[in-house]
């Protein structure tokens, strides 16, 4: 299992343990975690899942994909350098203790 923290844009955290593979908008939405819809189910079609990574897991992340980059110019809310889409990331050992921050607004 890996643990995922969510810190919503108020401040309010939640701490998940997750099965190996999950990505982190799967681990949101299955968890009830408001502020990550993941409307297109994760094949990077609708920037739902925009999240902020923890600037300390950013050499863990597998790099950006185009289709990722290009889908988060679609995002509702400001990109910052930590921004990916919470569906393209799988939760892998080394990403154990990830925290998330998540957007005011998804849409
Ligand atoms: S769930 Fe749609 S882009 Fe991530």
């Amino acid at each position: 299992m890996i643990q995922i923290t969510f810190i919503d844009h108020s401040g309010k955290e939640t701490r998940l343990s997750v099965p190996e593979g999950t990505s982190i908008m799967q681990a949101a939405v299955q968890n009830g975690v408001e502020g990550v819809i993941g409307e297109c189910g994760g094949s990077a079609m609708c920037a739902t899942c925009h999240c902020h990574i923890e600037a300390g897991f950013a050499p863990k992340l597998a790099p950006i994909g185009d289709m990722e980059e290009a889908m988060l110019d679609c995002a509702a809310s400001p990109l910052d350098d930590r921004s990916r889409l919470g569906c393209q990331i799988e939760l892998t050992p080394e990403l154990d203790g990830i925290v998330v921050y998540l957007p005011e607004s998804q849409i």
